[in-house]
């Protein structure tokens, strides 16, 4: 539809039915007889059901089509209707949580993931994914951290615009692509202490330098919407800072798209205590600019009133819905409202071969090895023990993953059975009787509460699985029931654990955060693993054999003494569909891995937040000798345990030293080239990522002690060498100065080249 038709079509809609398409439903509304709670009877009427412009939620060929059938017909101007859907990491085909893609350092894995959930969530009927999560995440006590890639700017920048166009392509019309909606604006995870929801108290050049950056990337990259966040910024609801929204996003962003709130986020300026009822705070986020009322009935209950006391202007709402129109033509709508939709296409696309290798591929790139004493790992396949809760646990994805039928995911138990060719039936017969050629009972084990059983493959290798102890402890409360299990049976598993650990040569202790540990509203104060998993550790590690624990987490954890009793330890996140594959191809040595943390791993939650870009102070622990009145802990060292950025391969680098092109550069246009030469000193393939950092040595405001400038990864043969270069221009030195403005200041810096962020391999230039 052109322009002047839409414009015609807004000059022929009623005021109804203008503000009912800044309206959005959630999807269980249309469904019969389903009861949200919290939606007035207004909003759940046949009525605003046949006007609502939006809703969420809903997927599925059929059940998208026949919905968006029922709704054209029955609306006046046969509007079509918006499916919008939380495709986070993934449709039906998983791929690593945000977190982990934020740990393969490659922009690829990002794109070409969101390419393929938009493609699954296209052919099941939605028009558009609200992701990706821009938010900078210091805090790993804040649950949400597992849906952003991580605690750099930089990074999260450019996974973010990669997947913006992953999600949309180059045309909204290409009906295998969904509209992208960045998220959280703004500063949603600089919480309080990490509490969900809380407020946020940042000063503006911290705002703008730290945070603000990936969302204006994913603007950049062209997202057709943005969704207002829950949290206060310095004591004013985004859903109401016409600051933020209008001269920020809107005026020096340039956004032009569909501003949506967050679910309920414009009701909860009343209970924030910042308006004083819910037409108030209509009032306030109309006037921000907020564009659609995500499932309250503020919109549809107040604008009307507004506008007939003049508190608000028509203008203003045709801005709104002139905008949310403009979104339906250029997804097409107006010409195809079911778009692409299609039982065949999903039947083709969903979880095929192809996008199911993809997320292998990125769930290999996404593993962190924090440490490999004596090359523990690759695993040598002799008597394996595969222990713990997370061996054969189907929820591998995140809580984010809302259209996952765990029924899909690879566990880390079938991915074993495939690679030593145990058939399915022996592997899943766990009660100690004999199934086949390739099993025999576990003898010796001679106790009437074995469980288990020796697996034997073609190879000659061996393999026992156990569950080792239960996920969580008895009574563990999530908020989505309480967890009920059996102390006596967890100390049974535990028993079994040991004897299964004693028989093994090596043992993979597979451990990790409970499915719903991460994600919105679970904050943690503890972020060490369950306790069940730590005594399991206990008891494993004392036998001090081969130890090889796995790791699934939505966080940095704090890992007590896990890593010094491993052999070797791998971060494996939330791995989705594919995480068994993954993590095997890993274990066994297929691929090396080249994962580097996206957030810094604390030695204590004390630590917390905790970024390696923090300021250097006027009293630095000094390296060596006394440290008294210095910035540290008594009880704790200051840096991280794992900086961000580290991250291990099976085999080893030198970096030489960092060789700068010139050391002065001028600001016009000008640029240095900072070399150096990474060499593989190892004995294998392996692939290292080199980062670039600066570090500007006197600012008008004081600058952090290192940024993330560059990264690049490199693939190399054993005793392969190769000059890696980064460029360095004025623009990447521009910061906010005391003047409010991005922009340089001559003198000198630091460049550093790396393989993390603590890295101490610089040398220096001037700007002048
Ligand atoms: C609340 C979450 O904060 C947001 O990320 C999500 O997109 C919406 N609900 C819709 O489900």
């Amino acid at each position: 539809m052109k322009t002047e038709d839409l414009k015609k079509l807004l000059s022929e809609m009623s005021l109804e039915e203008k503000v009912m398409q800044l309206v959005q439903l959630p999807g269980s509304e249309f469904e019969a007889d389903a009861a949200v709670t919290g939606l007035s009877e207004r909003q759940s009427s046949d009525k605003a059901k046949s006007l609502v412009g939006s809703i969420l939620g809903v997927w599925g060929a059929e059940k998208a089509i026949a919905l968006q059938k029922r709704y054209i017909e029955n609306h006046p101007h046969h509007i079509p209707l918006l499916l919008m859907l939380d495709v986070i990491h993934g449709h039906k085909t998983v791929f690593p949580c945000p977190l982990g893609q934020g740990a393969t350092f490659d922009t690829e894995v990002a794109r070409k993931g969101a390419e393929i959930q938009a493609k699954e969530a296209s052919a099941e009927g939605v028009h558009v994914t609200f992701s990706p999560m821009a938010d900078l995440v210091r805090d790993a006590r804040w649950g949400r951290v597992v849906e952003s890639c991580g605690e750099d700017k930089f990074l999260n920048g450019k996974m973010i615009s990669a997947m913006v166009e992953g999600y949309q392509g180059d045309s909204l019309l290409d009906k295998e692509h969904v509209a992208s909606c960045v998220k959280h604006f703004a500063a949603y995870g600089g919480a309080d202490a990490g509490r969900d929801y809380n407020n946020v108290e940042l000063s503006e050049h911290t705002l703008r330098e730290q945070y603000l950056p990936a969302y204006e990337e994913g603007i950049k990259a062209g997202a057709r919407l943005v969704m207002t966040s829950f949290n206060t910024l310095n004591g004013i609801p985004s859903s109401g800072n016409k600051w933020l929204m209008r001269d920020i996003l809107r005026d020096e962003m340039g956004f032009d798209g569909v501003l949506i709130s967050d679910w309920a986020a414009i009701a909860e300026m009343v209970k924030w205590g910042f308006a004083k009822d819910n037409a108030e705070a209509s009032d306030l986020a109309m006037k921000a600019g907020v564009d659609i009322d995500m499932c309250t009935d503020c919109y549809s209950g107040s604008i009307e009133k507004l506008i007939a006391d003049g508190k608000l202007s028509v203008e203003l709402l045709d801005e709104a819905v002139m905008r949310v129109l403009t979104l339906k033509n250029d997804l097409g709508l107006f010409e195809d409202p079911y778009r692409g939709a299609s039982v065949e296409k999903s039947k083709e696309v969903l979880l095929s071969r192809e996008n199911r290798e993809v997320a292998r591929d990125a769930v290999q790139k996404s593993l962190v090895l924090l440490t490999n004493k004596e090359n523990a790992l690759p695993l040598s396949e002799k008597k394996i023990a595969f222990i713990g809760p997370y061996v054969d646990e189907k929820k591998i994805h995140s809580s984010w993953a809302i259209s996952c039928d765990p029924e899909d995911n690879v566990t880390i138990k079938d991915a074993v059975c495939e690679y030593y060719g145990l058939t399915a039936s022996s592997a899943n017969n766990e009660n100690g009787e004999s199934a086949g050629d390739d099993i025999s009972p576990k003898t010796d084990l001679d106790s009437s509460d074995k469980t288990v059983c020796i697996h034997k493959s073609a190879s000659g290798a061996q393999v026992i699985f156990a569950k080792g102890c239960n996920m969580l402890p008895n009574g563990t409360d999530l908020g989505y029931g309480v967890y009920k299990t059996d102390d006596a049976e967890n100390d049974k598993l535990i028993k079994e654990a040991l004897w299964v650990a004693e028989w093994a040569d090596e043992i993979v202790l597979c451990l990790g955060e409970e499915i719903g540990q991460s994600g919105e509203s679970t904050s943690r104060v503890d972020i060490t693993l369950p306790k069940p998993q730590m005594e399991l550790f206990e008891v494993v590690s004392k036998l001090e054999k081969k130890l090889v624990t796995l790791i699934l987490n939505g966080r940095p954890l704090d890992l007590k003494d896990i890593p010094e009793k491993s052999s070797a330890v791998l971060l494996c996140w939330r791995p989705g569909t594919e995480g068994g594959h993954g993590i095997m191809d890993v274990l066994t040595g297929k691929v090396s891995p080249s994962g580097k943390l996206p957030m810094s791993f604390p030695w204590s939650v004390g630590q917390e937040p905790l970024h390696y870009d923090h300021y250097n102070t006027g009293r630095p622990k000094p390296s060596e000798g006394a440290s008294i009145f210095s910035s540290r802990y008594l009880d704790c060292p200051n840096e991280a345990r794992y900086p961000f950025g580290f991250g291990l391969t099976y085999s080893s680098f030198e970096v030489s030293e960092v060789r700068l092109s010139k050391e002065t550069l001028k600001s016009d246009g000008d640029s240095i080239s900072a070399s150096v030469t990474l060499k593989n000193t190892g004995k294998c393939e392996a692939t290292e990522t080199l980062q670039l950092y600066i570090r500007d040595m006197v600012g008008s405001r004081v600058r952090p002690v290192k940024e993330l400038k560059g990264f690049e990864k490199v693939t190399l043969l054993p005793g392969e060498s190769k000059e890696v270069s980064f460029e360095i221009k004025e623009d990447m030195l521009r910061f906010f100065t005391i003047n409010n403005r991005f922009e340089s200041e001559p003198g000198k810096f630091t460049v550093y080249i790396g393989t993390d962020s603590s890295t101490e391999n610089g040398a220096e230039f001037e700007l002048v």
